[in-house]
């Protein structure tokens, strides 16, 4: 398997297109209270989830949350898709500020197994477009991703997930 380390009092950025499987391996890497996620914080300030209307609350909320944690010297994992460069960049500069270090873990599974395991999915009713539109981003990001402030990219496609991985927190 696949070893990764995180910095165990620090921030770790999953990273993929809707899809991509963030929050399943979320739930099997890490404490259910170690992850912060930009659906949760939708619920919260919106009683829905999927409501896209409220994605500027929800991501004060996240930040405000994430931030509580760094500063508490909390492992802390963000649950959003963080495909874009912007996205990314303030939950770094957050980082920077409580003084932690932060990694980022690329699912990279590709946009056709990710826009088909959301066509099972009654939760995510958006087209293929979304998916598509996220994968561009995410190509887009690439090239640049190592200079954006991470200490390590971590970046696992198929053959690396379907092996499994071991996470290590390292102080
Ligand atoms: P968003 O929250 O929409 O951004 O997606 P996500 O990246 O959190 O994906 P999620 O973990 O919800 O997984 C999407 C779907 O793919 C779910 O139905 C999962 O059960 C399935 N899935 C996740 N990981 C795997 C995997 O490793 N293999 C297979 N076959 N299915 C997976
Ligand atoms: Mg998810």
């Amino acid at each position: 398997p696949t070893t990764v380390t995180v910095p165990a009092t620090g921030l770790v950025l999953l990273v993929g297109v809707s899809g991509s499987g963030k929050s399943t391996f979320a739930r099997e890497h890490f404490h259910p209270t170690e992850v912060v996620s930009s659906d949760a914080c939708r619920a919260m300030v919106s009683g829905d989830e999927g409501d896209q209307d409220a994605t500027a609350d929800a991501f004060d909320l996240l930040e405000h949350w994430v931030g509580i944690r760094l500063r508490r010297g909390l492992l802390t994992v963000v649950d959003a898709t963080n495909v874009q460069q912007r996205a990314r960049a303030s939950l770094v500069a957050l980082a920077k500020r409580h003084h932690v270090l932060v990694d980022a873990l690329v699912l990279d599974v590709g946009e056709s197994t990710a826009a088909a395991r959301n066509e099972a999915r009654p939760e995510r009713d958006f087209g293929a477009h979304v998916v598509r539109r996220q994968q561009r981003d995410l190509d887009r990001s690439r090239r640049g991703l190592r200079k954006e402030g991470f200490r390590r990219v971590h970046v696992l496609g198929p053959a690396e997930l379907a092996a499994g991985v071991t996470i290590v927190r390292e102080r």
